[in-house]
């Protein structure tokens, strides 16, 4: 079974052809990723915030990175998805979560091992610039490919980076330009750049002979990527479907949260792509709805019905038993 290949995100780029790029976390969204011909899935530590509900990525340890990876591998190799007919699967890349490269080259290694020999990870992407030059050299040598993610690192939020656009002056995108260039030559199979200016983005991707994957790096890089649970506005709906509920039922509005209490607004870059598709209901919505329906059908008592939901024993056997 054959993977869409590192060489080939290469000709994307000479061919001026978009990189995509998802995030999964787990087996029915790796059938997913793989059903839309994504190109590359990503098992993102935004696993940490968005699957597991952590405050940040700092929480997640490489165990756990490791689980998830190996579901997402059973859905992108699953054989309910073969034939002629359909696209190669996705090049599976795992994070290296917070902490577990910083100790030493050694233990960067490991840590990608583990990834790529249990996990079943295709390769690794690694948070850093300059610093994680000799990780990304050792590791592309022995032919794991690495993707470098630079700008905004979710990794050191607690630094003075933080939150917030990278790169924003002179110096700052002379610096990232020059983490780009450092990472490309070390060996990195791409660089993944998190919230820089467009100007930025599509800069750094002019610089560099390999493809560039943004996420709030404007239109100009050679790729794309978003978080799964921002594109299908799986953690928003909640809080917003308990504000209408709370709208329509001021009685009961005080102990409901309020809109985007629990869930801050996602970020300027994020596009909620489920709404338009599914007629203005994102996935979450689309959830709660089908939760809501069983709950109450459970308590009309009109789920499960006898004869479609149900199975027979012969009434002799009944008598004999009961
Ligand atoms: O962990 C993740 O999902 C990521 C994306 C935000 C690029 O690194
Ligand atoms: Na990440």
């Amino acid at each position: 079974f054959r993977t869409k290949g590192v060489r080939e995100l290469r000709e994307l780029k000479k061919e001026g052809t978009p990189i995509t790029v998802m995030t999964a976390f787990d087996y029915p969204t790796a059938l997913s990723l793989r059903a839309a011909d994504v190109d590359i899935c990503l098992v993102g530590d935004s696993l940490a915030n968005v699957a597991l509900g952590h405050a940040s990525t700092q929480q997640l340890p490489l165990s756990a990175m490791v689980h998830h990876v190996q579901a997402v591998m059973r859905g992108i190799s699953s054989p309910l998805l073969t034939g002629p007919s359909i696209a190669p699967p996705p090049l599976v890349i795992a994070d290296l979560p917070f902490g577990s490269f910083y100790a030493s080259l050694e233990a960067g290694v490991r840590a990608a091992t583990a990834l790529v020999q249990e996990g079943g990870a295709h390769g690794v992407k690694i948070e850093g610039g300059s610093e994680i030059v000799e990780l990304v050299e050792r590791l592309s040598s022995f032919g794991i490919p690495v993707i470098a993610h630079i700008g905004l690192q979710p990794q050191r939020v607690a630094s003075s980076s933080g939150y917030r656009l990278q790169g924003r002056t002179a110096d700052e995108a002379s610096a990232i330009l020059a983490q780009a260039l450092e990472l490309e030559a070390a060996g990195a199979t791409a660089i993944l750049i998190e919230c820089v200016p467009n100007r930025v983005g599509a800069e750094i991707s002019k610089c560099l002979q390999i493809p560039t994957i943004g996420i709030g790096a404007g239109p100009g890089t050679d790729g794309q990527v978003l978080v799964i649970s921002d594109i299908l506005g799986d953690l928003t709906s909640p809080a917003h479907v308990l504000a209408d509920v709370a709208a329509a039922d001021a009685s009961t509005s005080a102990q409901l949260p309020l809109p985007g209490a629990s869930t801050p607004q996602p970020p300027k870059f994020v596009r909620a792509f489920a709404a338009p598709v599914a007629g203005g209901v994102t996935v979450g919505s689309l959830r709660i709805a089908a939760v809501r329906a069983y709950v109450d059908a459970v308590r009309a008592r009109t789920f499960p019905d006898a004869q479609a939901e149900g199975y027979k024993m012969k009434k002799e056997e009944f008598e004999e038993f009961k």
